[in-house]
């Protein structure tokens, strides 16, 4: 006879499984085939929030997920870009939208869909691999892989051709909405290499969210004005890469496309005859692993950080990101030791839930404020398989009970305060938040 605690947790975890299913299927738009990361707050279809959602629902509807990434590749751009934001839909619920960004203005932009001129960490590479583990039936998505598996392998290529000035394996970001980690106290160095104007805008996220959870209106204006250069070279790669005074090679960006490059070799050779485009993955590969370690690493931190590009120099401050690269299978087993030492020292205390967003102990944690501290469930899943992988199996648990726990305590929220002595309203940002509930579900299923 099954206990009763046991019992009981299984009872709880269908029904938060239930539950995440039901913030998912709300959140999906089924005209167009794609799902919203929230109500309100972001009511479009973001990139690797897409990748996420995905996952979760290959859990239980294989169709929907399938969807969400065609939607996402039918807004592909002819050189191989794929954007940050798919306008499908028109709303005035968010700022700044596609008249703002006008994409189109690149020559090679999607001539079917308004999209942003930016793009997010490349995660599709290796969703599609989870969707191939997840799914039951292997024929039909072996198939749909083999229909979409070259849009992401030409992704790959255009960011090693347009996004590496270097040509050394890592590519580059030019704008904090690009990262994935938007408002990140890793941006402040560069801002303050900066006097943008003030621009006149009216802000849409701060009637959603309280705005001490939120950017300043200064913020805005430099993420305003790296889109303005941008415009004004039409989005030209080379251009932005001589001009933005925002150039960054991101531990994070680059691990979730080295992990990408690792799942396509996979894939491509599931699928057979595709011995070519192995190669030259696998020679991308190889030289990003090796220039990541070297110029990614900081000893002094014990972990790896950004590299302002622009200045030319590493910029020393520990964010989640900086253990992100253990989900890509990059550090050596030496060099994992030192980067889960220095996560439990100044992360992982008991007082708190991993894994918080940016360094407890620096001057510009914010425990409630958007990246600048906060738990996000998305870091958690990569921290808690990677850590898996490099077989550490008491870490990686603790880092899937917190993510689990956060949820069932507080709700599906964007993000969660990393402190545990706070003990009401601990969930921030957007509620119903579509990626907590995709990846609360892949936590409990895998
Ligand atoms: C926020 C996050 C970004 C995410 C977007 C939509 O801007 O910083 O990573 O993709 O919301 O959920």
């Amino acid at each position: 006879m099954l206990s009763f605690s046991f019992y009981n947790s299984t009872m709880t975890n269908n029904n938060l499984i239930q539950k995440a299913e039901t913030v998912l299927n709300n959140n999906f738009k089924e005209d167009k085939g794609f799902t919203i990361p929230c109500e309100g707050l972001y009511p479009f279809q973001w990139n690797w929030d897409s990748g996420f959602i995905a996952i979760g629902f290959a859990h239980y509807d294989a169709t929907k997920a399938k969807r969400e990434i065609e939607a996402l590749l039918s807004a592909q751009w002819e050189n191989g870009f794929i954007p940050h934001i798919v306008f499908h839909n028109d709303s005035d619920t968010y700022f700044p939208g596609p008249d703002f960004h006008q994409s189109k203005l690149h020559p090679l932009a999607s001539k079917t869909h308004r999209t942003t001129g930016m793009t997010q960490p490349p995660v599709l590479g290796f969703v599609l691999k989870e969707l191939y583990d997840i799914i039951e039936d292997k024929v039909d998505i072996l198939n749909f892989i083999k229909r979409n598996i070259d849009k992401v392998y030409n992704n790959h290529e255009h960011f090693y051709t347009y996004r590496d000035p270097n040509k050394e394996g890592l590519v580059y970001i030019y704008h904090n909405w690009e990262s994935g980690t938007d408002n990140s106290p890793i941006w402040d160095d560069i801002w303050a290499t900066m006097d943008p104007p003030k621009y006149k805008f009216e802000r849409r996220d701060t009637t959603h969210v309280d705005a001490a959870q939120r950017p300043t209106n200064r913020e805005y204006d430099y993420y305003l004005h790296l889109i303005e250069i941008a415009k004004e070279h039409n989005y030209d790669d080379a251009k932005i890469a001589e001009l933005s005074p925002f150039l960054v090679q991101d531990p994070l960006f680059n691990a979730m496309l080295i992990k990408s490059n690792a799942a396509l070799i996979e894939l491509y050779g599931l699928i057979g005859n595709s011995d070519d485009k192995i190669k030259t993955l696998k020679q991308w590969q190889t030289k990003a692993i090796k220039r990541f370690n070297e110029k990614l690493f900081n000893e002094k931190l014990g972990a790896y950080v950004h590299y302002d590009l622009r200045n030319e120099k590493q910029i020393e401050y520990l964010s989640s990101s900086s253990f992100a690269p253990i989900f890509a299978d990059i550090p050596n087993e030496e060099r994992v030791e030192t980067i889960v030492k220095t996560m439990m020292k100044k992360f992982g205390t008991e007082d708190r839930y991993l894994c918080a967003s940016f360094d407890p102990e620096s001057d510009r944690f914010n425990p409630k404020k958007y990246w600048r501290g906060p738990v996000w469930i998305n870091l958690n899943w990569l921290l808690y398989r990677g850590l898996k992988a490099y077989g550490f199996y008491d870490l990686s648990n603790r880092v899937k009970k917190d993510s689990i726990e956060l949820i069932e305590k507080y709700g599906f929220y964007e993000y969660f305060d990393s402190r545990k002595e706070v003990k009401e309203n601990a969930g921030y940002g957007g509620n119903n938040f579509s990626w907590s509930a995709a990846l609360l579900i892949d936590f409990l299923k895998s």
